[in-house]
């Protein structure tokens, strides 16, 4: 199968089962999970454009728009299943981008390409995961109004440097902040089955964010900092402040391979998301008990993980 295709497949679907199948997968599963499709025609580089939804997956109207439940509501379980509802759609948007990269960069290194393939195969993962967590807690996936943060930041996006700097080095590197975060909140609320989803995720997205470092040095010239390079290669509407969360995860941000100069910068980087990305969180409708291990309460608007997949 030609990797063009399978973006296409993904990119094009009308239906959420169009963008889960992954006909590639058995191909794929090789030692290694190393990928064996073909790239012997990957055609012309296509512009953004929004990706195919069906309809009761559409993007809402603003006005519409719910906003991402405030932690402390948390103890309630529908305010639960909004959130991970939420963490879907970044999921959705995340992989319906990666299968637009592959469209948009026809010329990128082979290695580019394949590695992408490999993440968008765990960004289905992730999102089947969170339409079956939905649907366990009684609701769908498309019951409540889904944003296009993601998708806002795509027009930007240029070129193999500015995707790596925008996706996996600043909304997957984000979620080495908030994965953890939310696993602690989950479980704090006794909700095991999301705390066990967010622990699967963060595995997978040390390997994103190091894909995206491994990309980054291979396109910063000799000598000179990956991290300026990052810096100075980010597309309009991504600050590095949306690279990170509240409680700062050093650990994590080595284990993904990001160097000493960048984990070091990043952490001095203010936290405060940029005005005109932030959703304001959803006060609860009473105050409800705070659970018993939980962190003390950020003092910023909640971006979450529309800084992140
Ligand atoms: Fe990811
Ligand atoms: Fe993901």
């Amino acid at each position: 199968m030609e990797i063009r295709a399978f973006a296409e497949q993904i990119f094009y679907a009308d239906t959420l089962e169009g963008k889960l199948e992954n006909p590639a997968a058995a191909l794929m599963r090789v030692p290694h999970g190393i990928p064996t499709l073909s790239d012997e025609q990957p055609g012309d580089a296509v512009e953004w454009q929004c990706p195919s939804r069906p309809p009761h997956l559409e993007i809402a109207s603003k006005r519409q728009r719910k906003r991402l439940p405030h932690i402390e509501s948390l103890r309630d379980p529908e305010m639960r299943v909004r959130t991970l509802h939420a963490f879907g759609n970044h999921e959705l948007m995340a992989l319906e981008m990666m299968a637009w990269a592959l469209l948009a960069f026809p010329t990128a290194p082979r290695g580019f390409r394949m590695g992408l393939v490999r993440i968008i195969l765990d960004e289905q993962e992730h999102t089947r995961l969170y339409v079956e967590r939905v649907r366990a807690m009684g609701a769908e996936f498309g019951d409540f109004p889904l944003n296009d943060h993601f998708w806002r930041i795509a027009p930007q996006i240029k070129d193999p440097l500015t995707w790596v700097c925008a996706m996996h080095l600043t909304l997957e590197q984000a979620n080495l902040d908030h994965a953890p975060y939310y696993e602690r909140i989950f479980r704090g609320f006794d909700d095991h089955e999301a705390a066990s989803l967010m622990q699967r995720i963060f595995a997978d997205e040390l390997m994103h964010v190091r894909f995206g470092g491994h990309w980054l040095r291979h396109y910063t010239p000799k000598g000179s900092s990956a991290f300026e390079h990052f810096l100075s290669h980010l597309p309009a509407y991504c600050t590095p402040t949306r690279a990170r969360g509240f409680e700062f995860n050093e650990e994590g941000r080595r284990m993904a391979g990001l160097d000493d100069e960048f984990i070091r910068r990043m952490a001095e980087i203010d936290r405060q998301p940029a005005p005109d990305l932030v959703e304001q969180p959803t006060a609860p409708s009473q105050k409800p008990a705070r659970p018993p291990d939980a962190p003390p309460l950020p003092r910023i608007k909640l971006d979450l993980l529309s800084s992140k997949p």
